[in-house]
């Protein structure tokens, strides 16, 4: 993309963390904004925050699980704005817990903002982006897309299924002679945002059952409040969302499909598909217990 002045850019998660500081620097670097998220009184103060910075915003309360719900979005912004020139699908959730202690509304709740959340961005905006001159579509995987994090598998799963619908995408897009769209993804590791209490939006029919049955249930908090507090120390001393948002800007600006916000990480990810090439059990090399 070679400006981004007077473009506009829609956000999905913009209440809070990544989604809140990609709202900003898109706005610094002269985009309208488009705000959407599921927390009201967060969304209206990073609304504010980003017209502080000279620019048209507009804050819509979507819930991305909701394909009706972010129809309404892109309706919402086309009536607007008449057009969209970035997407991020940046809305994410995550909890710890080992495969054999989670329930179905963990799996469910997880993949349903995580996963589902871009298909529905992609399916109701993809059009309009193809439509636009010059536009990119970016989605929030994780560096848990690129390698599996043991105690996060319905996030992993999600972030495996971000990482690869966006290389389709990719592809897709590189033999597409009459679309102009650029795709990345987003694989950040640590970011001081506030994932740890993702809990906060939890639907109530996808809480945790307390008397479901199954040999591991019991054990279940315990084990997965360990893992969480491990999470949120972890976070505290995490990279600061300004600092990906500008590898995001920078990313369009240079049509990047891969944005690794830590490269330190490549290390492991890339033992993975050593592994995988020589048709190796996995092993990690680090301890993430
Ligand atoms: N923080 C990290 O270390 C980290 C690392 C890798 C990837 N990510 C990814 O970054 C993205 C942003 O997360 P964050 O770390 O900024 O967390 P965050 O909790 O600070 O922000 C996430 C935002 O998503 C919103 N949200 C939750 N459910 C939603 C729904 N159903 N519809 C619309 N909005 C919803 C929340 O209200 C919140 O404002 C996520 O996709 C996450 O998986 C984060």
């Amino acid at each position: 993309m070679e400006t981004m002045k007077n473009r506009v850019a829609v956000v999905t998660g913009a209440a809070s963390g990544i989604g809140k500081a990609l709202s900003l620097a898109f706005a610094a670097e002269g985009s309208s904004v488009v705000l959407a998220d599921v927390e009201d009184e967060a969304l209206a103060a990073a609304k504010a925050e980003v017209e502080a910075l000279g620019v048209t915003a507009l804050a819509v309360k979507t819930d991305v699980t909701d394909e009706e719900s972010v129809a309404d979005l892109c309706s919402a912004t086309l009536e607007a704005f008449g057009e969209v020139h970035i997407l991020c699908n940046n809305a994410g959730v995550g909890g710890g817990g080992l495969i054999k202690n989670q329930q179905l509304v963990d799996w469910k709740w997880v993949i349903d903002v995580s996963l589902w959340g871009v298909i529905n961005g992609l399916h109701h905006f993809l059009p309009h982006l193809i439509e636009a001159e010059d536009s990119h579509v970016v989605s929030t995987a994780s560096v848990a897309g690129l390698m599996a994090v043991p105690g996060l598998a319905p996030y992993n799963a999600a972030k495996y299924g971000v990482v690869a619908i966006m290389e389709t995408l990719h592809h897709e897009m590189m033999r597409d002679e009459e679309a102009n769209l650029g795709v990345s993804v987003l694989c950040p590791g640590v970011v001081r945002t506030n994932i740890a209490t993702a809990q906060r939006n939890r639907p109530e029919h996808l809480r945790r059952q307390k008397g479901e049955s199954g040999s591991n249930a019991a054990k279940a908090p315990e084990e997965a409040r360990k893992r969480n507090s491990a999470i949120a120390a972890a976070l505290e001393n995490g990279m600061e969302p300004s600092d990906v948002a500008s590898q995001v800007v920078n990313a369009i600006y240079d049509r990047r499909f891969w944005v690794l916000s830590h490269p330190e990480l490549l290390g492991e990810i890339n033992h993975r598909n050593q592994e995988l090439a020589a048709l190796k059990n996995p092993t990690l090399i680090s301890d993430f217990t």
